[in-house]
Formats: structure tokens, C-alpha cells, sequence
């Protein structure tokens, strides 16, 4: 081969013609086939590489997101929020102030999330019991990155999944995931029982798994196998979860180094709601303080890791001027991007 195989980008404009032209002719790249083997095979949403298929488990997952059920949602996050809150004083009282704060992130973020996908308390904050699922997860991406990114991942993936070392050290090195997955399959497995014998007054009606049971595409009719599921629920609290509570334990670890900020902030939310119970999702959306917050969080510290790789497919694909030929991978590093001058925009 005479041209690199992998480009890095780090521009803004690289980034929308990479991430969200629909036009430009790239699908995702052989990372996600990683991904895909370290779980046993099974393909979600996120490691759908063919343009089609990816497109219809999109359709499909699109119901757990409407707006209205995203509305019927909201209560509920607020409802554990106020738990979190308390518990978190609790704690804090009990340890004289200092927390692990990123710890206790993740604590809502997974109660928030089994609530969301299964109507499940899995009751971190709390309880000690299933914390552990919390210290999984890193371990499980580390061992996405550190497979597919090697220069021998195809002979490595070979060889630790298709050959008889996948019961020995394929095992191994997927243990993480495996701990992680029949965690989410359980839980799914749980719900799927529920749904079969639904009781109105329930929370579970209103959960994801509620609406991706039942959801169709609406152009094929086509609904998710049980497989898919399984897949999907693994998919929902691994993008769910870790990304949001790096992006809480960095907004916070921001306004507690910027005093000034934190204040102004605290002012603008405590003009805007008279009390707590007043506080909602689309005004608390249109606060410009806070919203600035977060995004300067998100830029100083992105929660997703890696290249989002993408491939260029047939005849190849044209980004920042230049035509890439068939089978480059191309992507961009948040962390990169990010720090670039042309991503800063003034919001006054
Ligand atoms: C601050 C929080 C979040 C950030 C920064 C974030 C970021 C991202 C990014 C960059 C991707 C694209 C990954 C790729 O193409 O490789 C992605 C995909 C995804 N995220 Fe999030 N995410 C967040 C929260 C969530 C939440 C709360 C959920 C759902 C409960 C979620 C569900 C998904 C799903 C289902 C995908 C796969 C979409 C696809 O492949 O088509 N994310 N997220």
C-alpha cells in the first residue's frame, strides 16, 4: 500500500464532512467489527457497519427516544436526582466534606439508566452491591481500544476468538465485557418477564425495553430479535452511562475550581425556578449561562474516547479537499478537536 491507511483530523469542518454528510461515502470502521467480536458477535446499533442495516436498528431505537417518551422520562430522572442529592449530603456530612465525586456520578447515571431501560432500581446509590458494575466498563472500552487499534488486531482477533484459545485467553481478555454484558442481559431478561405479565400501575410501562419490545420499523415492519435486544441493552448502558458521568464529574470539577462561575450559575438557576420542583428539562435547556457550562466542559473534556473511525468506501471519499482512496480509515479525536481555536464560540 502506498497511502496511509488511518487520517486523523482535527477540524471542524473535517468533522461535518466526516460525522454528518449524509452524501459522503464512508461507513464505519473495522473498530467496531472489534467491538462487535469482543461481544460474542451479537451486533447493536453502534457496531452496525452496513449502511442499511445500520440505518433500520436506528428506525427501530428511534421509539425509545420520541419526545414523548423522552417527557414521560423526565420525572423520573428528577425523582432520583432528588435521592442522589440527598444521599450524596449524606456522605459528604459522614466524610467531612471530600467525596468521590466521579464515583458518585456514575452512581446516578446507572440508576438513572436502569430505571430508563428496565424500570430496575439497581439501587447504587445506596447500596454497595452492584457498584462493581461501575469499575466494568472502563475495563470493557480499554479492551476495544487496546484490540483494535493494534497493528496485528486482525491476527490477534483471530486468534483469540476464532481458534480454541477463545475458551482460554479469549475468554480472558473479554471477562470484563462478559461480566458487563450478562449484567445488562439479566436485567433485560428480568424486564422481558415483566412485560409479559404488565401491571398498569407500573413504572416498567414506560421504560425503554417498553417501547423497543414492541417498536416496528416503520418502513420495513420489521422489529429488534431477541439477540438484537440483547445487544441494544448492552449498547444503551454503556453510551448511556459512562459518557454522561464523565460529563457530570467534569462540569463539576470545573465550577469547583472556578468560583466565580459557579456562583453565577447557581444564580441564574435559582432566578429562573423558585424551587427545585419547579426546575425542568426545557427551561433549565435555555438558560445561556449553563448551557455555556456544559459546553466548555464537553470541549475541555470530551467523554468519548478514541477515533470514531470511519471507512472510505468505493470510489473513495473527499474530506477537507482531498480524495481519500477505497479503505482509508478517517476520524477525528474529540479531545483534538476540541482543543482547536476554530471550535471556540463566543456566547457572550
Ligand atoms: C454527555 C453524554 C453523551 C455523549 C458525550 C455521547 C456521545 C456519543 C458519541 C460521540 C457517539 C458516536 C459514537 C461513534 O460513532 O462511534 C454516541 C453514540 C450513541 N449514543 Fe451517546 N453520548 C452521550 C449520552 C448518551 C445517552 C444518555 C444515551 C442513551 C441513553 C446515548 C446513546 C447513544 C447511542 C444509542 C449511540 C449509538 C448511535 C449509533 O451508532 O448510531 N448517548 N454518543
Amino acid at each position: 500500500m502506498d497511502h496511509p491507511n488511518s487520517v486523523s483530523f482535527n477540524t471542524p469542518s473535517a468533522v461535518d464532512s466526516i460525522y454528518t454528510s449524509r452524501d459522503v461515502n464512508l461507513r464505519k470502521g473495522d473498530w467496531y467489527q472489534c467491538v462487535k467480536d469482543t461481544a460474542g458477535g451479537f451486533e447493536s446499533t453502534f457496531t452496525a457497519r452496513d449502511k442499511t442495516r445500520h440505518a433500520l436498528k436506528r428506525r427501530i431505537l428511534a421509539h425509545a427516544f420520541s419526545e414523548r417518551a423522552l417527557r414521560e422520562y423526565e420525572a423520573r430522572i428528577k425523582a432520583l436526582s432528588t435521592r442522589w442529592v440527598n444521599c450524596l449530603a449524606a456522605e459528604a456530612r459522614d466524610r467531612e466534606g471530600s467525596v468521590d465525586f466521579a464515583a458518585w456520578a456514575n452512581y446516578i447515571i446507572f440508576d438513572i439508566l436502569g430505571d430508563l431501560c428496565y424500570g430496575k432500581d439497581f439501587g447504587l446509590i445506596h447500596s454497595t452491591k452492584n457498584r462493581y458494575v461501575t469499575k466494568l466498563l472502563p475495563r470493557t472500552t480499554r479492551s476495544w481500544y487496546m484490540l483494535g487499534y493494534h497493528p496485528w488486531t486482525h491476527l490477534l482477533r483471530y486468534l483469540l476468538f476464532k481458534t480454541p484459545l477463545r475458551t482460554s485467553l479469549g475468554r480472558i481478555v473479554v471477562r470484563d465485557n462478559s461480566r458487563f454484558r450478562d449484567f445488562c442481559v439479566a436485567s433485560l431478561r428480568e424486564r422481558i418477564k415483566v412485560e409479559k405479565t404488565p401491571d398498569k400501575e407500573s413504572s416498567f410501562s414506560q421504560d425503554m425495553f417498553h417501547h423497543l419490545l414492541k417498536a416496528r420499523d416503520p418502513e420495513t415492519g420489521e422489529g429488534f430479535s431477541i439477540g438484537d435486544l440483547g445487544a441494544e441493552s448492552v449498547l444503551l448502558m454503556i453510551a448511556g452511562t459512562h459518557t454522561t458521568s464523565v460529563a457530570i464529574a467534569a462540569i463539576v470539577f470545573y465550577l469547583a475550581r472556578n468560583v466565580d462561575k459557579l456562583n453565577k450559575v447557581a444564580a441564574e438557576i435559582r432566578t429562573a425556578f423558585p424551587s427545585t420542583e419547579d426546575m425542568n428539562y426545557r427551561e433549565l435547556a435555555a438558560l445561556p449561562f449553563l448551557r455555556a457550562c456544559i459546553s466548555e466542559s464537553l470541549r475541555l473534556c470530551p467523554p468519548t474516547a478514541g477515533h470514531l473511525q470511519r471507512e472510505t468506501l468505493s470510489a473513495g471519499a473527499e474530506i477537507e479537499g482531498f480524495l481519500y482512496p477505497p479503505g482509508t480509515n478517517v476520524g477525528g479525536l474529540g479531545v483534538c478537536i476540541t482543543a482547536q481555536s476554530a471550535s471556540l464560540v463566543r456566547t457572550g
